[in-house]
């Protein structure tokens, strides 16, 4: 099965992983680790494209040989889960014994989220615990946008369930939609929360600024090739606009609207230069995006939800601005509203 689901994986868009079960009896051959590289190597899957879940039984007996083929996998660059967590005995010490990856919140607590406080508490407890260890959380199980809303508040990493899609064969996965944003609330108005998580995740994102622009264009054009010639070759100037304009946005949350006149004009300035209304929405993908790959286990589901309304209010102001222009130009044909790049710069 894992030979099957690596040869499969290694077709997929290459930023995605693939997740296996492990049971505890494999763990009876010493070779494990040897066993899985092999199959790497047969399949050409690069191993940190591979996840492997394991649960606590794996570790129950402390057993030194089981703690070694875990490393020797970690070691080799595939990531270690932690399934199940909450069913069993759950002791915190697993989590001394190995370098857990991600910790998978067991679907029991996620069902009675709502209507249990102890549910609600040890999905938080388990959530901060994955934070200050920089250890992934998923919360397994998730059906209805209520326990989506409470995973957020909670400060879970991530969510899987029947929420999002439901088991399916390999034919029928459609990876163009796989980045869409878990649904959110309908209500896209900024609460006092929503300005304070962006702060917050903001002011990691600054020492890192560099790097996460670095990966924002890299998904842009990775996953729109079209809209690489709408910028200049070198990218380095336009990076530091971006970043300069996000922190001014940043600064100025509690009253955008001092912003919008500035917005309307940027946005009237993207149409000359050639973006278009569909455009926003792949620029949305990439920017969450980075700030998850860059943040890590830092951007939990809350953030996330609070930087796509702030950055669906952006794209709103930029494309009332935009359409104060009329009809979009197309940068290659001659075009009143085109400016070139040496009037801009
Ligand atoms: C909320 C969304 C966006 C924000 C905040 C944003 C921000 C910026 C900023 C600050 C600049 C620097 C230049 C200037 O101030 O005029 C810029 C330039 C640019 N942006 Fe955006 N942008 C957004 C969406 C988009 C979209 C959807 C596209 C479409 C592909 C796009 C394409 C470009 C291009 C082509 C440039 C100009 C590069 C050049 O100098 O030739 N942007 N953007």
């Amino acid at each position: 099965m894992l030979r099957q689901a690596c040869a499969d994986a290694v077709a997929w868009p290459q930023d995605l992983k693939v997740a296996v079960n492990v049971s505890p009896i494999q763990f009876h051959n010493p070779d494990l680790g040897l066993l899985v590289a092999s199959i790497l190597t047969q399949t050409g899957l690069a191993a940190n494209r591979l996840e492997l879940e394991i649960t606590e039984s794996v570790l129950l007996k402390r057993s030194e040989t089981n703690i070694r083929i875990l490393h020797e996998l970690h070691d080799a660059g595939v990531a270690i889960a932690l399934d199940d967590f909450g069913t069993g005995f759950s002791s915190l010490s697993y989590l001394r014994l190995f370098p857990f990856d991600k910790i998978k919140i067991d679907r029991s607590f996620v069902s009675e989220m709502s209507g249990m406080d102890v549910s609600a508490a040890i999905v938080c407890a388990v959530a901060n615990l994955g934070r200050s260890l920089a250890i992934v959380t998923t919360a397994e199980g998730v059906e209805t946008a209520e326990q989506l809303e409470l995973l957020r508040a909670a400060g879970c990493t991530q969510a899987q369930g029947y929420l999002f899609g439901r088991p399916r064969p390999i034919s029928e996965l459609n990876f163009s939609k796989q980045f869409e944003s878990a649904p959110a609330k309908d209500d896209k108005r900024l609460t006092a929360r929503d300005v304070m998580l962006v702060r917050t995740s903001f002011s990691l994102v600054v020492p890192i600024q560099d790097k996460i622009a670095t990966l924002f264009y890299d998904r842009l054009f990775a996953k729109a090739p079209q809209v690489r010639r709408l910028f200049p070759d070198d990218l380095a100037v336009q990076k530091r606009k971006l970043l300069a304009l996000l922190a001014t946005c940043v600064g100025k949350l509690h009253d955008l609207s001092a912003l919008t006149p500035s917005i309307r004009d940027l946005g009237a300035r993207h149409a000359a230069y050639g973006a278009k209304p569909e455009h926003y929405s792949i620029v949305a993908e990439a920017l969450i995006w980075s700030l998850a790959q860059g943040l890590g286990t830092a951007f939990t589901l809350e953030d996330r939800a609070a930087w796509s309304k702030v950055y669906a209010l952006l794209a709103a102001a930029m494309q009332s601005g935009a359409s104060g222009l009329g009809e979009t130009p197309d940068r290659d044909q001659s075009h009143p509203c085109r400016i070139n790049r040496e009037q801009r710069s």
